[in-house]
């Protein structure tokens, strides 16, 4: 269950896209000051009632109708609290879901952050659908880029299944993060 952050990522978001979100913001906060490192998934998809929420982070607890798993949620929070940290899970029925991971920056369990500019990529691709932000803060500096902001030079969603859109969202989301480290 050696997981990099970016799998989370996909994982929880695509619990959003389950949901039947139109809009979803993911955010990555690294922070070596307050020695924290957080993930945060916001929808506005079905959202889970009180009774549910209060198992969701159980493992095998799903509304999955196909391959029966319900391990997305699970993992997280086991990674999380083996990092010192914890899963904050704010749910509404009808409103939304926020899903927040917090891990001690410092922790050696800590997942490395992975691949995020091409999970950003496959998740802008994969649902153009719908409008997603990615929010990454690095000790104070912020890089953000969404589909709203895209549309304005794009005027078709569809073109964000294009390949070369995909991988261009990539670069500017790699170039961003490395940007950050640097300064
Ligand atoms: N953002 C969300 N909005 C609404 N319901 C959610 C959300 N995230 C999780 N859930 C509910 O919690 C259940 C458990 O989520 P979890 O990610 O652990 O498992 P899963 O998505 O069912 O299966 P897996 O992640 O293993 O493919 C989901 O089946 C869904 O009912
Ligand atoms: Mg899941």
């Amino acid at each position: 269950m050696l997981e990099d952050l970016s799998q989370h990522v996909l994982d929880i978001a695509e619990n959003s896209t389950s949901a039947g979100a139109t809009e979803v913001a993911i955010e990555i906060n690294e922070d070596e000051t307050l020695n924290i490192l957080s993930m945060i998934v916001e929808d506005n998809g079905r959202g889970m009632s009180p009774d549910f929420l209060e198992h969701a982070a159980d493992p095998f607890t799903t509304t999955r109708t196909t391959r029966r798993v319900g391990m997305g949620l699970p993992f997280l929070k086991q990674s999380a609290e083996l990092c010192g940290g914890q899963l904050i899970l704010r749910s509404k029925l009808g409103e939304g879901t926020h899903t927040e991971a917090v891990f001690d920056y410092d922790s050696i369990d800590r997942p490395p952050l992975g691949d995020i500019p091409a999970t950003v990529m496959a998740l802008f691709m994969g649902h153009p659908e719908i409008d997603w932000k990615y929010i990454h803060r690095v000790n104070g500096r912020e890089f953000s880029i969404s589909t709203v902001e895209l549309m304005e030079a794009l005027d078709d969603r569809e073109l964000l299944r294009q390949t070369e859109v995909g991988l261009w969202i990539r670069d500017r989301v790699k170039e961003s993060i490395d940007e950050m480290r640097l300064r």
